[in-house]
This record gives C-alpha cells, structure tokens and sequence, in this order.
C-alpha cells in the first residue's frame, strides 16, 4: 500500500478551474470534473484550493454520500501529515519553558 505522496507545492499547482485539487483530512482529491456538479457550487472549492480545506469541508457537515465520492477521487496523501502547520507552533513549548527558565534566574 503504498500511496502517493502531494507535497503542498504542487497542491498549490492545481487550484484554477478545471484543475483543481483539494486537501481534506489529510489527503488530495481532483475535483477539476467535478467542480462543474458540486451542490455547493464551484466557487467555494476554487477558494478552498492549494490550502486545507478540511474545516470548511466538516463545518458544512457533508453527508456520506458526499464522503463516498472522494476515494473515487483520490490523488494521494499530503506529505508531512494530515496537520500541514507552522514548524512555530512546535516551539511553543520550549519557548515557555526557556521563559520559566529566565524567571528562575532572575529571582
Ligand atoms: C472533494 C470534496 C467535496 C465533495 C465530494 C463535496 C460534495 C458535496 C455534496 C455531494 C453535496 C450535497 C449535500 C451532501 O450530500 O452533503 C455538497 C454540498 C455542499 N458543499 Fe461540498 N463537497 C466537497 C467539498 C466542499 C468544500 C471544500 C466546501 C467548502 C465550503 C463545500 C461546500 C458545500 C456547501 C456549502 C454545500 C451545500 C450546498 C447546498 O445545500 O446548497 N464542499 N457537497
């Protein structure tokens, strides 16, 4: 099993009409065929293109049969994971801590 790997580089290749990729929970779908059909009209996907568009896709709470489109869809899985976040939040933590650190000393 081994999927395809989508870096967010070329997720972001492929985000105008009748080339459209999506990122979902963690993996990347072609919608470029169908956009055109979507209920939810081909605006919202173009604007969710090239980004994680999980959020929109669950707060717009999409039924199953909406679900059991997208294997049939499927491009591959993002690399680095469903989360593509900000190296920065991971330093947060030793942040606080040098910070804590800082205080001790000084007091
Ligand atoms: C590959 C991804 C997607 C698929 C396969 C998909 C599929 C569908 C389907 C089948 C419906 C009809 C209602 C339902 O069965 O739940 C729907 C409705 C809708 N979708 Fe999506 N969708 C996708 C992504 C998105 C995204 C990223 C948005 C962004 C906001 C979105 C917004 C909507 C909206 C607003 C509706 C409601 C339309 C209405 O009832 O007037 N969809 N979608």
């Amino acid at each position: 099993m081994s999927e395809k790997k989508v870096t967010m580089e070329q997720l972001g290749e492929h985000k105008s009409n009748g080339d459209l990729w999506l990122l979902v929970d963690g993996k990347v779908y072609d919608v470029s065929k169908f956009a055109d059909e979507h209920p939810g009209g081909d605006e919202v996907l173009l604007s969710e293109a090239g980004k994680d568009a999980t959020e929109s896709f669950e707060d717009v709470g999409h039924s199953d049969d909406a679900r059991a489109l997208l294997p049939g869809m499927l491009v591959g899985e993002i690399e680095g994971g469903a989360a593509v976040k900000s190296p920065i939040f991971m330093f947060i933590p030793l942040l606080l801590l040098g910070a804590w650190i800082a205080y001790r000393a000084m007091n």
